[in-house]
């Protein structure tokens, strides 16, 4: 089935695309590969709607939203910045939910099953960012799967391979109970 995954973060080692990786390997051992979306092609303005008004959709969001609306579930890697997520993720998700009219549409997003992952040096590991997100995709008409896999201590638990290992049998649990709410979603 087809998943994908994006990560709020263009750091090249970024804790949550390291947290996210760990998910994806555990999908890819119950047979199912992920199309990571990349932030090469996703330089975006910031969102106005002024700037939609003049210059229209960019092209990255009209492939991003053809890749959500493909896609029968979508995992998120989400930093947290103050206690929400970051503006780099909040920037994208909000042109992802206009149309090429420049109105509103929200069906990439529509019952999509949804999987939030987060990570941070600190000890909550990003759980209050990860909880606006799942807000945030419930408005907009996600369904977000209610366990997040969330990684504190990124320093240490992320550290080497060697160091994650005890991360993998709640990542396998997570990606298990995730594909399940996504069959039933998907048909
Ligand atoms: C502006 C800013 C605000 C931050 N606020 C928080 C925070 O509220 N909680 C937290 O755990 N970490 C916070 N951090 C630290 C990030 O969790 C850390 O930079 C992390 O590595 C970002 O994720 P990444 O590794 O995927 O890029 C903040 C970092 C920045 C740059």
């Amino acid at each position: 089935m087809p998943l994908i995954s994006l990560v709020g973060s263009d750091r090249p080692k970024s804790f949550n695309a390291s947290a996210v990786s760990l998910v994806e390997s555990a999908l890819q051992s119950l047979g199912e590969d992920t199309h990571r979306v990349g932030w090469e092609n996703l330089d975006l303005p910031i969102y106005s709607q002024v700037i939609e008004s003049e210059q229209g959709l960019p092209d990255a969001i009209t492939e991003l939203r053809a890749k959500l609306a493909g896609a029968d579930g979508l995992i998120i890697g989400c930093p947290e910045y103050n206690g929400f997520m970051p503006p780099l993720l909040l920037n994208t998700l909000t042109w992802a939910t206009r149309n090429q009219q420049g109105q509103p549409d929200l069906s990439p997003f529509r019952f999509k099953p949804c999987l939030i992952c987060a990570s941070s040096p600190g000890g909550l590991g990003g759980i209050r960012a990860a909880s606006h997100l799942a807000n945030y995709l419930l408005g907009i008409g996600a369904s977000v799967y209610p366990d997040f896999f969330i990684v504190p201590n990124a320093f240490t638990a992320l550290a080497t391979a060697e160091a994650s290992e005890p991360l993998n049998a709640r990542a396998e649990t997570i990606a298990d109970g995730f594909l399940a709410r996504t069959r039933l979603i998907s048909g």
